[in-house]
């Protein structure tokens, strides 16, 4: 174990863009989280020997109110590890038909894990309909496959960043574990949940068996996610963190910024939120745009640009007004607030959306 002493270069963070709106993953570090890479005390993570690796973990599991978690590189592979942990192979979870594990995860589950996907109805606001969920549980019978797992995901990205309260969770658990099948949440956005409800992350995930988090979205650090639950569950999301490559070594580096998000990252959520309200509210205003204000809870927008104008055109036109924007196809075109968005980046780009949307003809 060794201190670092490098230096911290406590330059100011800067985006890609002037006003980058894709998503919160493109925040860059703050000059605290820089200080703190700088000066973390490390050792090798594999030998269980990195200090600021067990303090993130700790202080994750505490916060969310689970017996312990492992720091683990994305929330790609904190969900993996999850369902990895939870299934066995030719084991069956069940998750909505709009959620990111199924859309945006490789497949991983299934490549990897052998981990078949019960695909449900994922409604307006990002919820399963629990009776849907009762039904899909599959019953013993040497035909079908056991049921391993049942995924939620709050807040829920392709729905607009909606918020499921603890009650709507807990519908979905007492089915799943009625039939004894454990509760997987992808909170890579757990704490905007939090913030919207006003609730402690922990009264979320009071709720669920296990949880993953992200800390390099909205909270800003440059790398790392969270998978919180039992002492059993951990051990075996820790082994399967080994099996797809993703053990670290001196990973107190990166694990450092994460305390800094946990610290210094959370309090300020709500400013995302009333930033991107602003921004819906504005684009909505706009002849022809479509947006759903009620699913618009937290730091994302979806909407949809008047009818003869394509997604691509109103990417490029925003592009060229220095404002960068998501395609986010069957749902529409997708912005997202942040730590790096202020208000008067909120004006600007509600200034570019006016005239794209007035130019722009496909
Ligand atoms: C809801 C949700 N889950 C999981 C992830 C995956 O996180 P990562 O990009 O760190 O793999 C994302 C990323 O945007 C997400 O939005």
């Amino acid at each position: 174990m060794f201190v670092a002493t490098a230096t911290a270069t406590a330059t100011a963070a800067t985006v890609t863009a002037p006003i980058d709106l894709r998503s919160d993953t493109v925040t860059t570090p703050t000059p605290a989280m820089r200080r703190a890479m700088a000066e973390a005390e490390v050792g090798d993570d594999q030998y269980g020997e990195d200090p600021t690796v067990a303090r993130l973990e700790r202080r994750f599991a505490d916060l969310l109110g689970k017996e312990a978690a492992v720091f683990v590189p994305s929330g790609t592979m904190g969900n993996l590890v999850a369902l990895l942990a939870h299934c066995g192979r030719g084991d069956e979870a069940i998750l909505g038909d709009e959620s990111h594990i199924f859309w945006y995860e490789s497949g991983g589950a299934a490549a990897l894990g052998g981990i078949p996907f019960n695909l449900r109805p994922t409604g307006r606001f990002g919820a399963l309909d629990p009776e849907d969920v009762a039904r899909a549980i599959r019953p013993s019978r040497p035909g079908y496959p056991r049921t391993g797992v049942v995924c939620v995901e709050n807040t829920h990205n392709r729905c607009g960043g909606t918020v499921l309260s603890p009650a709507q969770i807990r519908e979905v658990a007492e089915v799943a574990h009625a039939r004894g099948v454990p509760v997987h949440m992808d909170g890579a956005r757990i704490f905007n949940a939090a913030a919207a409800l006003g609730i402690a992350p922990a009264a979320i995930a009071a709720e669920v068996d296990t949880v993953q988090a992200c800390l390099s979205k909205g909270l800003a650090a440059p790398v790392g996610s969270l998978v919180a639950g039992s002492d059993t569950f951990v051990d075996a999301a820790r082994r399967g963190r080994k099996l797809v490559g993703g053990a670290m070594r001196q990973a107190g580096v990166i694990a450092a910024a994460g305390l800094v998000a946990l610290d210094e990252m959370v309090a300020r959520l709500p400013e995302d939120h009333a930033r991107a309200r602003r921004l819906a509210d504005g684009l909505a205003a706009l002849p022809g745009v479509t947006v759903d204000l009620d699913t618009v809870q937290t730091n994302i927008v979806i909407f949809q640009p008047p009818a003869g104008m394509s997604a691509p055109a109103v990417i490029a036109g925003m592009a060229d007004r220095g404002v960068r924007v998501s395609d986010y196809g069957t749902r529409g075109l997708r912005l997202v607030t942040h730590y790096q968005i202020d208000d008067a980046a909120i004006a600007t780009a509600l200034a570019a959306a006016a005239d794209v949307m007035a130019a722009v003809r496909v």
